[in-house]
């Protein structure tokens, strides 16, 4: 009996695979309903890597009324695509773009937008800034004299409500931004933030999400929605929770019932998946039908599948530059440090250990706490590490 495969990146035919989140849809199809009575809630979505924030995200937008526009995008391709060197003008061109996508299959002044906008973004691209025609379909008044950044910008943050003004079918704007934790990149992720802020402010139709991998005490989290970040505490946060134990039953059962556990099995199955379904979906991919999967087998398989069951580590581990992997490889080798010991095991200057540290608790991998240290947080980043260099005898350069 063949064991059907479980998705790991989120597929297109995803309504097959999704399971449950209904509170968590509820909830947030409740703030974006807001969008009906001209109140525009700002959303900040939080939890641990393959969590499922996307899955979640993709579901809710497919869900939403037609009355509801959505633009998706996701930050680290827009990242990749530059290198490493990520600039706000890129972030604005893609947002512009994906928002504009939002208006493809309609018709009349929309479509009008759609095209105008289109010919207006090839032209960006050919470093041609030339807002008036543009500017003037939407009406929106683009500032004479200044840099083109800040033409670019102003219209941009614009675009969705005035989308919304020109056409009576249309009462929101909902714009994602996935993998937002990477703006923390920017030189200066502050004022990104401080702008969008001062448009949504007067924006009543325009909903925006941020999501990302990153931890809820990151300095990211503060910068943009903390006593002092730019929305100043305004935004509404959720956490997406890993499965529960019960849920991670259900999960198993509705789509994958071949695998057979015995109690304490699935216990050790829970113990090393974490209940989240990114793990949870790449261990079943390893497991047949014909087995009972005790605590011995379980564990046994855990240790024999790790490349396997940690395969996004890989990917992700690719994506760090070589002084990260260096401050990730220090603290699995020595253990969780306080600041100056780890100045001293790792070669790196001062200044730039203390922006790379950013970077990694941005992203979600480093977690600072006073009684220990700075320690990885990303447990199965951890394992999978120190089950490379137990195999290969190096860790993964
Ligand atoms: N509700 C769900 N039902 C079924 N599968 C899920 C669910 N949520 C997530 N998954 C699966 O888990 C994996 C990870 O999900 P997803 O990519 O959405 O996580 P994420 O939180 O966005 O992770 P990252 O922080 O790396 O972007 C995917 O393969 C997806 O298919
Ligand atoms: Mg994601």
């Amino acid at each position: 009996m063949n064991i059907p495969i479980l998705p790991l990146g989120v597929p297109s035919d995803f309504e097959k695979y999704f399971y449950n989140r209904e509170k968590e849809l509820k909830k947030l199809k409740n703030h974006l309903n807001a969008l009906n009575e001209d109140v525009a809630e700002q959303i900040l979505i939080t939890g641990y890597r393959g969590v499922g924030k996307t899955f979640l995200l993709k579901k809710l937008l497919n869900e939403l009324p037609d009355n509801i526009l959505v633009a998706y995008i996701d930050i680290s391709r827009a990242y990749g695509n530059q290198k490493g060197n990520l600039k706000e003008e890129l972030i604005m061109h893609y947002l512009l773009d994906s928002m504009n996508q939002a208006l493809k299959d309609s018709s009349g002044t929309l479509k009008n937008i759609h095209n105008t906008v289109n010919t207006f973004l090839s032209k960006i691209t050919l470093k041609q800034y030339d807002f008036k025609e543009a500017g003037n379909i939407l009406g929106i008044a683009v500032p004479e004299g200044h840099d083109d950044y800040e033409k670019l910008s102003k219209f941009v943050m614009e675009f969705p409500q005035k989308v919304v003004e020109s056409s009576d079918n249309i009462q929101g704007f909902v714009i994602v931004i996935d993998e937002f934790q990477l703006i923390g990149e920017l030189e200066n992720p502050t004022s990104f933030f401080w702008l969008i802020r001062s448009y949504t402010q007067n924006q009543d139709n325009v909903s925006y999400i941020f999501t990302g991998s990153v931890s809820k005490t990151s300095e990211i989290i503060q910068m943009i929605n903390g006593q002092n970040g730019a929305f100043g505490g305004r935004m509404i946060q959720v956490n997406i929770d890993p499965f529960s134990k019960g849920e991670v039953k259900g999960y198993l059962k509705e789509k994958v019932k071949e695998i057979k556990f015995t109690e304490d099995g699935f216990n050790r199955f829970y113990e090393c998946t974490r209940g989240i379904p990114a793990y949870i979906n790449s261990f079943c991919n390893t497991m047949s039908s014909g087995e009972i999967y005790n605590n011995e087998k379980v564990k046994e398989t855990f240790s024999e599948k790790m490349d396997q069951i940690t395969v996004m580590w890989i990917q992700i581990w690719g994506t760090l530059s070589p002084t990260e992997r260096e401050i990730v490889i220090s603290i699995v080798d020595n253990g969780p440090q306080k600041w100056s010991k780890l100045l001293k095991t790792v070669n790196i200057s001062r200044n730039t250990l203390a922006k790379y540290l950013d970077i990694l608790k941005n992203k979600g991998i480093i977690i600072f706490n006073d009684s220990e240290g700075y320690k990885i947080e990303e447990k199965m980043l951890e394992a999978w590490l120190k089950h490379k260099k137990k195999v290969n005898g190096y860790y993964p350069p």
